[in-house]
């Protein structure tokens, strides 16, 4: 595992019930822990009372991340960084209007893309460390009721599957994490009526830290109630083949097109 104590560590979205869980867990490890979020009135009085740094940052915001990172790095060399800043729409595409849509994707997908693109130059300097963001069950079957969330955590998904192994050699490990409904104000209150199985909180964040203590990369993690956190095994796309020889060839060796054989 990386070694937590006395390291930088970083959660967005860090002021809500995913990231202080997982704070929790990284206070218990010894790391100086910064939230970084958008709740500029709820933010500082969580982060006092589980004595930790906080950075009001809104994660559209490719600078207030980076921010985030300098400020996280400055405690301590940074190691661990929880992309889990996130947003719901709960809206049918004929329902979404532009800025309804700019919001989300800027959350939960900018969001991302930008907290890496900070992040790694952070954790490079550092001599390496784990990211975990924050997809969503969502991400991996349709969701009807909320398309553009769900195009969102199919697209950080891609993002961790697409960055990840060109970090592998530098120590640095990018994954994301799956949980189906979570006993949080964001599970719509529909699952709550029909009494679905919600994980706890809990679930998830023992499942970032699990990930973040193991070898795995590029990995997306299932996380539903009653099952052991599981990567989601990929089904492979065949590869290109030549007209008229039959053969199949893949085009992976530079990773332009990806692997015919199922990857992780
Ligand atoms: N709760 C669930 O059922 C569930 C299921 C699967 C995945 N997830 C994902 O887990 C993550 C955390 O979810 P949660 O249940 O803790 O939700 P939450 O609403 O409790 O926490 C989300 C946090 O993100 C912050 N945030 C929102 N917009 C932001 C912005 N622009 N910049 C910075 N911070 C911002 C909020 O202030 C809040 O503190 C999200 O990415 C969510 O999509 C949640």
């Amino acid at each position: 595992m990386t070694e937590l104590a006395g390291s930088g560590a970083l959660v967005t979205g860090g002021a809500g019930a995913i990231g202080v869980a997982v704070a929790r867990r990284l206070l218990a490890l010894g790391a100086e822990v910064t939230l970084a979020d958008v709740d500029a009135d709820g933010g500082p009085e969580t982060a006092a009372r589980l004595g930790c740094h906080f950075v009001r940052t809104d994660v559209r915001r490719a600078d207030d991340l980076t921010a985030a990172v300098q400020a996280a790095g400055a405690r301590g060399p940074l190691r661990f960084v929880h992309l889990n800043a996130g947003i719901v729409l709960e809206r049918s595409y004929d329902e979404t209007d532009e800025s309804s849509y700019r919001r989300i994707v800027g959350v939960n997908l900018d969001g991302v893309f930008w907290g890496i693109r900070a992040a790694v130059p952070a954790l490079r300097s550092g001599g390496g460390g784990a990211i975990v963001a924050s997809a969503s069950l969502a991400g991996l079957v349709p969701v009807p009721l909320d398309p553009l969330y769900a195009m969102t955590k199919s697209a950080v998904i891609s993002l961790v599957r697409s960055i990840g192994p060109g970090l592998g050699a530098e120590g640095i490990r990018l994954n994301c994490v799956c949980p189906g409904f979570v006993d949080t104000p964001m599970a719509p209150a529909v699952v709550r009526e029909m009494g679905f199985p919600l994980l706890r909180v809990d679930d998830v964040a023992d499942a970032v830290m699990a990930i973040a203590a193991g070898d795995d990369n590029s990995q997306a993690y299932v996380i539903q109630p009653g099952l052991e956190p599981f990567a989601y095994r990929f089904r492979g796309v065949p590869g290109a083949r030549t007209h008229g020889d039959g053969g199949e060839r893949t085009v992976s060796a530079t990773g332009i097109v990806g692997s015919a054989a199922p990857t992780g």
